[in-house]
């Protein structure tokens, strides 16, 4: 077997040289001398793979270029890989064939991780290589090690979170400039933020990597991205997030992991957060996730979440801590998953029709006498109890008036069933909008 000579430089090679890639190769030039006080070694990058090497603009002077992807997983020079292409194929092969070849990975791929991050931990098990993907949750903001180390001591109870920019940014535009969606999103793509694909960051998908990958470290179960309850920003309206200001409340876009007795909720959605919260304020891009933990109360971290030289410091961090453990036995390195594997608790997660949750519920009807004691008898029937109501006058659309009310906690199932029996009503003019409310105290 090759010995590996610690004095050496440690030889990278970089699959993908996009937005990430070239934030990465620009961080580790321009911080070489505190990198290599943190490592101990000096840590450069070697060879990178791009699809198109005529469309590169990162710098890469001394840096062996290819378009075959294959052939740097391959090479014997190079003992850690950097995976910043993105999606499902050919990431997931190129990680477990660098595995197999004997490498050390790191991958900001948080739609991998999220769906293939089991096999990719035993495959790397096997080989008794390390995986590194703190820069697929949140970019800058290291809450996996917060998570895995940091918190290590503490039952978690719940995690919360703004972890997609995007999403937030649209949010905010809307409440602080009086945007609509369709501009707002508009802004959002002009200014980059968006992903490839913008339905990923709207319809909910991004976040939802996210949280299977949070509530994975969180609560030491496996990664389970197919049981997430996810919904999108698409259908919330300029008026709800006015509502949502003069009840005292932000609407923000949330994942949320929360351990029950009966087994996990993994839910994203957006929310209704009362002003007070430190979560509420968080605007624009940026990213922030509330953990509750049993001996540390609440814990809030807060940072860029995208962008090249954020996203750039999580893989960085994750390839010191890797230079770090080169020569610690991989039994004794902090398991993936924040537990030992074999301790991981398959826990059921609960369907969102057995989830409880508060609500606000925004109803088109007819300004006609009864209206509103139909909607009230129709909750009352159910056992549903109101918290709040608003009924603003209309001056413009004389004849519908929108009625808005929030809820107290109440089972999913339950609220679904009374939402279809008062749009059954024929006041109601328009699907009921819902938006579950958090308070985030306990
Ligand atoms: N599209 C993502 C976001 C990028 O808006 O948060 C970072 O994962």
């Amino acid at each position: 077997m090759k010995k590996t000579n610690f004095y050496q430089p440690v030889k990278i090679g970089v699959l993908g040289l996009g937005t990430v890639g070239s934030g990465v190769t620009r961080m580790l030039a321009h911080n070489a001398g505190e990198i290599r006080r943190r490592a101990g070694r000096e840590i450069i990058i070697t060879h990178a793979a791009a699809r198109n090497l005529n469309t590169i603009t990162a710098n890469t002077i001394g840096i062996k270029l290819t378009e075959q992807a294959l052939n740097v997983v391959q090479d014997p020079e190079i003992s850690m890989i950097l995976e910043l292409i993105g999606g499902y194929e050919p990431a997931r092969e190129l990680i477990l064939c660098a595995l197999d070849n004997g490498k050390h990975v790191v991958t900001a791929n948080k739609a991998l991780i999220a769906k293939y991050g089991n096999e990719i931990f035993a495959a790397a098990r096997m080989a008794r290589k390390i995986v590194g993907f703190e820069a697929a949750v949140a970019g800058g903001i290291p809450i996996i090690k917060a998570l895995r180390e940091g918190l290590a001591g503490n039952q978690i109870e719940w995690v919360a979170g703004i972890i997609n920019g995007t999403a937030n940014f649209i949010l905010s535009e809307m409440q602080d400039k009086g945007r609509d969606f369709p501009e707002a999103m508009a802004e959002a793509q002009r200014l980059g933020y968006t992903e490839n694909d913008p339905t990923l960051d709207i319809k909910g998908i991004d976040a939802a990597h996210k949280l299977t990958i949070l509530a994975s470290i969180a609560f030491g179960i496996p990664l389970r991205s197919e049981k997430v309850y996810t919904e999108g920003i698409g259908g919330i309206t300029y008026e709800d997030v006015a509502y949502a200001t003069r009840l005292g409340y932000s609407i923000k876009h949330l994942g949320i992991a929360r351990r029950g007795e009966n087994g996990v909720q993994l839910r994203v959605h957006p929310t209704f957060i009362p002003k007070r919260q430190l979560l509420a304020n968080v605007n624009g891009v940026m990213n922030a996730i509330m953990v509750k933990g049993n001996a540390v109360g609440q814990s809030l971290f807060y940072g860029a979440g995208a962008g090249a030289e954020p996203t750039a410091s999580a893989v960085v961090a994750d390839i010191i801590d890797i230079v770090r453990n080169l020569k610690t036995d991989p039994e004794s390195r902090v398991p993936y998953l924040g537990f030992q594997p074999e301790a991981l608790l398959d826990l059921p997660v609960i369907p969102i029709n057995e989830v409880e949750t508060a609500c606000y519920l925004r109803i088109l009807a007819l300004d006609r006498p009864g209206v509103l004691a139909d909607i009230t008898r129709i909750l009352a029937n159910h056992g549903i109890s109101i918290e709040a109501f608003m009924q603003k006058e209309t001056h413009l659309t004389a004849s519908k008036v929108p009625v808005v009310l929030l809820i107290n906690p109440v089972k999913e199932e339950k609220m679904n069933k009374a939402i279809s029996a008062i749009e059954s009503l024929d006041s109601i003019l328009a699907p009921i909008m819902r938006i579950r409310l958090e308070y985030l105290d306990t």
